[in-house]
């Protein structure tokens, strides 16, 4: 699905040149779900980033289904990210003016399709994240949790083969991440979505099935995840302890 060569990513910082990304060599199966964990500056956001065809890098060979998408002008990339890929931001990256149906239907806008067939999608993921109620509510109404529910709704209404999610739970209580995460897992087993997720936090890097450590710009390692924890099953037992 994803195959990294070599990528490098320069930033110029007062006219010197700053090496963020140092050759970054990795490949991403399809149907994967794997954890990118590394410290704070690592370069996690830039390499997810460049595989989100958000960002190009500086160097390196990138192939998105055996396709070379690294030399894409902008409005290429833009096209391939919107049929191929969906993004989750840490802080939502909701439009706060638009309704949260709106949000959901905006990347089939940018896709032309019509709008009754918008509708019918975005209200059938609202619908699977619990949301059909919320629909013609503002994001600032909704807690964080609902919040990043939209944003994940949003990412899957184009039937992305690949789901990237920076820090997902990063502004969210550690309950409220439990729920974020199961919703991932869940998606992952019934949708087949290949999906990577970026973390600093080791205990959430443990719901994926494989770890790719990133330090100082470089791949300082990676492992497999013998028995990745199980989100729902962890819900469930927090809800049990709760009622006794
Ligand atoms: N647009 C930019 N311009 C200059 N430096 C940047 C830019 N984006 C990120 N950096 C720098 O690159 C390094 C890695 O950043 P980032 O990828 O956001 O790391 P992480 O997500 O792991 O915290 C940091 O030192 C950061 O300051
Ligand atoms: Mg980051």
């Amino acid at each position: 699905m994803v195959e990294l060569e070599e990528i490098t990513k320069d930033y110029s910082i007062g006219g010197r040149p700053f090496r963020v990304l140092k050759g970054i060599t990795l490949q991403v199966n399809a149907g994967e779900m794997v954890a990118v964990m590394g410290a704070s500056g690592s370069g996690k956001s830039t390499l997810l980033h460049i595989i989100g065809l958000l960002d190009q890098p500086s160097s390196g060979v990138y192939r998105l289904e055996g396709r070379e998408v690294h030399r894409l002008s902008r409005k290429e990339r833009a096209y391939v990210r919107n049929q191929k890929i969906g993004f989750v931001f840490q802080q939502f990256n909701l439009l706060p003016r638009a309704t949260v149906l709106q949000n959901v239907e905006l990347p089939l806008l940018y896709a032309g399709v019509p709008a009754t067939r918008r509708r019918e999608r975005a209200f059938f993921l609202l619908e699977r994240m619990g949301l059909k109620d919320f629909a013609h509510h503002r994001p600032v109404q909704l807690s964080g949790g609902q919040q990043q529910r939209v944003a994940i709704a949003r990412a899957l209404v184009n039937q992305p083969v690949l789901l990237l999610a920076d820090e997902p739970t990063g502004q969210l209580d550690s309950r409220t991440g439990l729920e974020v995460m199961a919703l991932f897992q869940e998606l992952h087993q019934e949708m087949g979505v290949t999906i990577i997720l970026v973390t600093h936090d080791q205990t959430i890097s443990r719901f994926c099935q494989r770890i790719v450590y990133l330090q100082d710009g470089l791949i300082r390692g990676e492992g497999k995840v013998t028995e990745p924890r199980r989100a729902k099953e962890e819900l469930a037992a927090t809800q049990r302890s709760g009622e006794e």
